[in-house]
């Protein structure tokens, strides 16, 4: 028996379980540790009579028998969910902010029930569920009760989306809970949640908490079932959003699934995350955070720093160091209070984490592990390193998931930014370095969402989370989190997309108003526009071009007719002009009244083609981004945890953007003026039918000092030439205003890189100032960066 005075002898951590009982007590309640769905405030028994069990990874012990939800069952909570929407859509502002505060107060008295049920399902430490989880959800639940509160004041106009359904994963499965359902709640939508299939324990024992909090039936209801379960809600025609976190196959899926649909749709996705070690940082904290970035919760977190990136110089010692502290981590049971690390959460996952490392062994790189072994009986993985890993490497690549850790070494901070972003993915980063002006001359070149100095895998309900390419698109909580769930009029005509109408708005001035009505008499000048490329006028690929008649038919000229090299060859321009983005915001504002200036000295020539009204319109329109280069700011976040957290507006990149067919140069403005004035570059698909407007407009753009590159033109068939750009893995947004199959299209096409869209097929009044110009032109024209800051301690 192990005695105090032994221990004393042999400073050996004594155990100090967690009791499982409370846990096993509520599983045993009900019907004996066997659970329905959760659907419209009550426990309902799938349809299909089909159950799968659910273990405890760190005993293989089966805790209990979860329903496995078909189509019909999701019809069911759909169905709920939509006859609570009014409902819920319908109570005021601080009605639903009083439910959200319940729910953190429910979250805090069950804290202790919650955190043993986590451990037990997931197999993750009680400390990192004790100390970490359960607070956190409690916190996003009281920083969405604010939101719910401010929702009218601070997002005007706004309506809830309607009815959501919410996938999440099974690393942190009541955290996920609580960073879907709050902001969802809080602006006033209905929710069906499906947790995944290894974890769903505390969904459903807070479905119950919520019950007891009085939330109206149907207003949350949780399904559960595995994959196909998931596949029925994206798939289900009364959801109007997705919201998604798990592995970026699955993500793929989805967008694939709901293109064209017209759902709204978030994806979290994986990650490949760089941990960046300068030379001068403090090695002792550096082995600390790590320890936090790749061996909490197993490694098995979205944002985890799985690529340690050494500056050679303390390559070696660090090496040491984190071997030594690997020696002393502690694998063992999960409701153990002094244990480092559980279990993994399911077999497939385990022999995953094996095959990558045995991978990475193959291909050359050096496997190091402590000399201690793990437990045997359950699903238990050690702490990893591999050194000599090479950038191409397999494991350098692949997201493991799991508690392994790789390493490189740079030798310069540029060489450190190269291969950080040396990946599909762009979730988050850390730097470590004593050097304030390094580190945060480091941070605006990490093409992630969520940079952490000096510090790693903080989280708080107040800042934004998520990511840019293959790590998903839209954000999680804080402000960002909240546009997520509504729609903000400027989005909503209150047309759904089975209305759509040809544009109605008359083109104002056809092209034939020519101002001089003697011009019909003389024959116009042979004019054949070529493509904008890279500044310069060049001719398309294959050297043809295509007639533009105006409505009387008569030929107003002949424009280029783009193709897929041209495509590519405008992505390469707007790539080597990215510098654009780095440009103070009052230099590009310079350029847009530079570029309003110039249009209004050729007034009168523009408004012979497309009237007066969108000539003036249009410089109006430069003039409102010109205004807002500089204007539009990020925000400062006072996260509890640690420091500051700044929100840093970043442009998206390389933007595509085809533009309406209607109006033919404000549309063109519209769209442009916003994504250059925030820093991206863009390739511009004009109307298709009245395209002249936009090609004489580059002429204009040629006397306005606009950086090569900065702004390109592809003249040509809108759709095809759309989808190419679209496809293209060097694009990293794509806004396309057209029909309902070209969204389709660009939507699916879309999911090769995950590029975030804008898309839409309703009409706009680009002249009405509410409809074509203003915030949500500037967000979309943003990706919002979270850098986290040590201050004040
Ligand atoms: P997954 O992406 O398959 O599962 C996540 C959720 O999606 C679960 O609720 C699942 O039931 C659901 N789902 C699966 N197929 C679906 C479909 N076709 N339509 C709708 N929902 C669907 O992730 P999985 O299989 O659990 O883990 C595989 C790998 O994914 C991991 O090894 C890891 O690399 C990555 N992953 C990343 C996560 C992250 O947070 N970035 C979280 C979980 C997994």
């Amino acid at each position: 028996m192990t005695t105090v005075a032994k221990l004393f002898e042999t400073m050996e951590y004594g155990p100090a379980p967690e009791s499982d009982a409370p846990a096993l007590e509520w599983l045993k309640q009900h019907d004996n540790a066997r659970f329905g769905h959760f659907m419209n405030g009550r426990w309902v028994a799938p349809a299909e009579g089909q159950y799968f069990e659910t273990i405890n990874p760190a005993t293989k012990a089966v805790l209990a028998r979860v329903a496995q939800g078909s189509k019909t069952d999701v019809d069911v909570a759909v169905a709920a969910a939509n006859a609570a929407a009014p409902i819920w859509a319908g109570l005021t502002p601080h009605a639903r902010a009083r439910f959200l505060y319940a729910l953190a107060r429910e979250v805090q008295r069950h804290s202790r029930l919650l955190a043993v049920l986590e451990s037990m399902d997931n197999g993750k430490p009680i400390r990192e569920t004790r100390d970490l989880d359960i607070p956190l959800v409690a916190r996003h639940f009281y920083h969405h009760a604010g939101w719910a509160q401010l929702r009218d004041s601070e997002f005007p106009g706004s309506v809830p989306v309607g009815v959501v359904g919410q996938i999440i994963p099974w690393n942190f499965p009541l955290l996920m809970v609580a960073w879907k359902v709050a902001p969802a709640l809080a602006a006033g939508n209905t929710v069906i949640l499906k947790p995944a299939e290894f974890t769903p324990l505390t969904a459903l024992c807070f479905a119950e908490i919520a019950r007891a909090a009085g939330l109206p039936a149907g207003v949350f209801n949780v399904v559960t079932g595995d994959g196909a379960t998931g596949k029925a809600l994206v798939e289900h025609p009364d959801v109007q959003k997705i919201a998604f976190t798990g592995s970026t196959e699955v993500g793929r899926i989805i967008r694939k699934a709901t293109a064209g649909s017209g759902k709204k749709l978030t994806l979290e996705l994986g990650g490949k995350s760089p941990f960046i070690v300068f030379e001068d940082a403090d090695l002792d904290s550096v082995v600390e955070g790590v320890v936090d970035a790749i061996w909490f919760n197993q490694g098995q977190v979205c944002c985890a720093g799985s690529r340690l990136l050494v500056q050679e110089g303390v390559a070696d010692r660090l090496t040491q160091k984190l071997r030594a502290r690997m020696e002393k981590l502690r694998v063992g049971s999960p409701l153990d209070k002094a244990v480092d690390m559980g279990a993994i959460v399911a077999p497939v996952q385990l022999e995953r984490i094996r095959g990558l490392v045995e991978q990475g062994v193959e291909e050359g790189a050096k496997m190091w592990q402590p000399s201690w072994a793990c437990p045997t009986e359950g699903y238990f993985y050690p702490p990893t390193l591999f050194t000599d890993v090479s950038p191409a490497a397999t494991i350098a690549q692949v997201e493991i998931f799991g508690p392994v850790l790789v390493s490189m070494t740079f030798r310069t901070p540029k060489e450190a930014v190269e291969l950080a972003n040396n990946t599909p993915y762009g979730l988050a980063a850390s730097v470590w370095t004593e050097n304030i002006n390094l580190a945060l001359d480091v941070a605006p070149k990490l093409k992630a969402g969520v940079v952490w100095i000096n510090s790693t895998n903080l989280f708080d309900a107040a800042a934004g989370f998520g990511g840019y390419r293959e790590s998903g698109f839209g954000r999680e909580g804080g402000r960002e989190g909240m546009y997520e769930y509504l729609q903000l009029p400027i989005a909503d005509f209150g047309l759904r997309n089975d209305e759509l109408q040809a544009p109605t708005r008359a083109i104002a001035n056809p092209q034939s108003a020519i101002a001089n009505p003697q011009s019909s008499l003389v024959p116009p000048i042979d004019r054949t526009y070529k493509l904008f490329i890279g500044g310069k006028q060049v001719r398309p690929d294959q050297g043809y071009s295509r007639k533009i008649v105006g409505p009387d038919g008569r030929v107003l000229g002949e424009v280029a007719e783009g193709n897929r090299k041209d495509v590519r060859n405008a992505v390469e321009a707007a790539h080597a002009a990215e510098g654009w983005g780095r440009a103070s915001g009052h230099l590009r504002a310079q350029i847009l009244y530079f570029i309003a200036e110039n249009l209004a000295t050729r007034a009168d020539e523009f408004a012979a083609k497309v009237g007066r009204q969108e000539v003036d319109a249009s410089i109006a329109r430069l003039f409102t981004y010109a205004a807002w280069a500089d204007k539009w700011d990020g925000a400062v976040h006072h996260t509890p945890i640690r420091g500051v957290t700044l929100a840093m507006n970043e442009p998206v990149g390389v933007i595509g953007i085809a533009a309406p067919d209607d109006v033919p140069l404000l549309g063109f403005v519209s769209l442009v003026a916003p994504a250059v004035a925030l820093g991206n570059t863009v390739i511009v698909i004009p109307s298709e039918p009245q395209p002249i407007a936009a090609t004489e407009f580059y002429t204009v753009l040629e006397t306005s000092d606009v950086p090569d590159g900065v702004i390109n033109v592809i003249t040509g068939a809108k759709d095809p030439l759309a989808k190419v750009l679209a496809e293209h893995d060097d694009v990293d947004g794509m806004w396309y205003f057209g029909n309902a199959a070209g969204v389709k299209a660009v939507e699916l096409a879309s999911a090769a890189n995950m590029k975030r869209t804008w898309t839409s097929a309703r009409t706009r009044d680009w002249l009405d100032t509410r409809q074509g110009e203003g915030r949500e032109f500037l967000r979309r024209a943003t990706e919002v960066k979270n850098v986290w800051i040590p201050y004040g301690e």
